[in-house]
């Protein structure tokens, strides 16, 4: 069937057009897209990463050793006779810097004079009276290496 000169301009013209349109969609899909994802919170991957602490033999009796996460945040790492544990540093109360003081045996907050005990318990100021604690840091300890790990927050990515 042969299509008079009419017909094919037709054709070509809603061939054109139907070309036309699926790429307009296909943009403005695009871009909708990306405005959802720019707009949505960011999904983050909640991957965790084991970083060596250090030896054994460097944690002393009743001593806090300082170790830094991926992200910069100081963890506080304490001995107690065969028993480690690692704290984090932000404060649960408003989230201010932490710190031990070696001749109290306690943690201290300088924000609001929060007080912890050694086990990161709170028994003073506002985080005491919020029954709050300092939140522990996973750590692994290979006794047969003499090898000291903990476990922190991997580098945020996109997923
Ligand atoms: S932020 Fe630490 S006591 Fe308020």
């Amino acid at each position: 069937m042969k299509l008079s000169k009419g017909e094919m301009m037709t054709r070509r013209k809603w061939l054109a057009s139907a070309l036309m349109g699926g790429g307009l969609l296909l943009s403005y899909g695009a871009l909708a897209v990306q405005g959802l994802l720019y707009v949505l919170p960011e999904q983050v991957k909640s991957k965790t990463r084991k970083l060596f602490a250090g030896q054994l033999s460097d944690f002393h009796e009743g001593k806090v050793k300082a170790l830094f996460d991926l992200q910069g945040n100081q963890i506080l790492v304490k001995r107690q006779a065969d028993d480690l544990k690692a704290y984090s540093t932000v404060c649960p109360h408003l989230g201010c810097r932490v710190q031990w003081v070696e001749s109290d045996k306690q943690f201290f907050c300088p924000c609001h004079r929060g007080v912890f005990r050694e086990d990161g318990v709170a028994i003073g100021g506002p985080p005491a009276d919020a029954g709050q604690r300092l939140a522990e840091v996973p750590l692994e300890v290979d006794r047969a290496a003499g090898v000291v790990y903990i476990e922190v927050k991997d580098i945020k990515r996109r997923s």
